[in-house]
C-alpha cells in the first residue's frame, strides 16, 4: 500500500511505526514543513521523508491527515486539486467533522474520520472511524489498516466525540490508574521497578482476560473475591472513597469540555 502522512508529529510518527513494524507499506511518506527532526526515519528503506505535501498525495493512494486542527483547512486547500478517486483520505483531527473536509475539498471523495490514540506505536490502538458516504466502500480497508495496528469499530460519526474521550484521553486515565497502583505498591515494600512492573502487567492481565474471554469484569471480580476476604475489603474500601463514581465523573466531564471546544 502506498500511504502518506501529512503531519509526522506525535501521532503521525506512532501511526509510521505501527506502519513499518506490520510491513502494511509498499512506500511510505512522512511529511512535515520542518524535516531535519525526522531525517533518522530515512533508515527504513520504505520511507520518503518530505515538506512537499502536494509530492505526497500525488505518489500515493492513501492519505492520513495528523497535523493540528489549526492547519488542517490550509493543507486540504493545497491539496485539493491532486484528490482523485483512487485516494482514500483518513483524518485523525480531533474535532474536525466530516461536512467541514466535505466543503473544501467536495463529497466526492472517500473520507474517513478516525479516532486512534498513542498505542498505535505499539500496534495496540483501539480506532473508532466512520465516512462520508463516498467513503463508504473504503471503510472496509481503513479497518484493515487500523487493525494492524491495534482493534477497530465503526461507529457513527455523533459518537467521535465520546470515542475521543474514551480511546484517546483514555490512554491518560489508564496511565494515572497505573500509576496510583504503582504507588500503592511502593508503599506495600516494593521498589519502584518492581511496582511499575507489577502494576503494568496486572492491569495489562485484566484487559486480556476480558479481551479473550468475552466475560464481564464482574465475573472477573467474582472469582478473586472470597467472603470476608481482603480483595473484597479493599474494592469496598475503594468505593466508598468514589472509585468508580469519580472516573465517571472525570470522563463526562472530559466530554463536556470536548463539546465546549467544539462549540467554540
Ligand atoms: N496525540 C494523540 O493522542 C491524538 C489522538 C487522536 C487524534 N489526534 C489528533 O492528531 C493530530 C496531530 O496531533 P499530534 O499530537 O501528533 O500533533 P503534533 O505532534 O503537533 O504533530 C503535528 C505535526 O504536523 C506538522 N505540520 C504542521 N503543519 C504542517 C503542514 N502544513 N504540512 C505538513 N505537516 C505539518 C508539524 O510539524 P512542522 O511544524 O515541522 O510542520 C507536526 O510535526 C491532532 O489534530 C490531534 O487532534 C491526536
Amino acid at each position: 500500500m502506498k500511504i502518506a502522512i501529512i503531519g509526522a508529529g506525535n501521532l503521525g510518527l506512532s501511526i509510521a511505526k505501527g506502519l513499518i513494524i506490520n510491513n502494511a507499506i509498499t512506500t511510505l511518506y512522512l511529511t512535515k514543513r520542518n524535516t531535519q527532526n525526522i531525517a533518522d526515519w530515512e533508515k527504513y528503506k520504505e520511507v520518503i521523508i518530505t515538506s512537499d505535501n502536494k509530492t505526497a498525495v500525488k505518489q500515493s493512494d492513501v492519505i492520513i491527515f495528523a497535523i493540528q486542527p489549526r492547519h488542517f483547512g490550509g493543507v486540504l486547500h493545497e491539496i485539493k486539486g491532486l484528490i482523485n478517486e483512487k485516494h482514500v483520505l483518513i483524518s485523525t483531527i480531533t474535532g474536525f467533522k466530516i461536512f467541514q473536509i466535505e466543503a473544501i475539498i467536495g463529497a466526492n471523495n472517500s473520507i474517513i474520520r478516525s479516532m486512534p490514540n498513542t498505542a498505535i506505536s505499539v500496534g495496540k490502538s483501539m480506532t473508532c472511524i466512520c465516512s462520508n458516504k463516498k467513503g463508504e466502500k473504503q471503510i472496509e480497508l481503513a479497518k484493515a489498516i487500523f487493525d494492524r495496528l491495534g482493534t477497530s469499530i465503526e461507529i457513527p460519526e455523533e459518537q467521535m466525540q465520546a470515542a475521543t474521550v474514551i480511546c484517546a484521553s483514555g490512554i491518560a486515565f489508564w496511565m494515572r490508574l497505573i500509576r496510583a497502583t504503582t504507588q500503592g505498591a511502593i508503599q506495600l515494600g516494593f521498589d519502584s521497578e518492581e511496582a511499575h512492573k507489577l502494576a503494568m502487567n496486572t492491569c495489562m492481565g485484566a484487559a486480556s482476560l476480558l479481551i479473550e474471554s468475552g466475560k464481564h469484569p464482574e465475573e472477573e471480580i467474582d472469582r478473586v473475591t472470597t467472603p470476608r476476604g481482603c480483595t473484597i475489603e479493599g474494592l469496598n474500601e475503594m468505593e466508598h472513597q468514589g472509585l468508580s463514581s469519580s472516573l465517571i465523573k472525570g470522563i463526562v466531564t472530559s466530554f463536556n469540555k470536548i463539546n465546549q471546544i467544539s462549540k467554540d
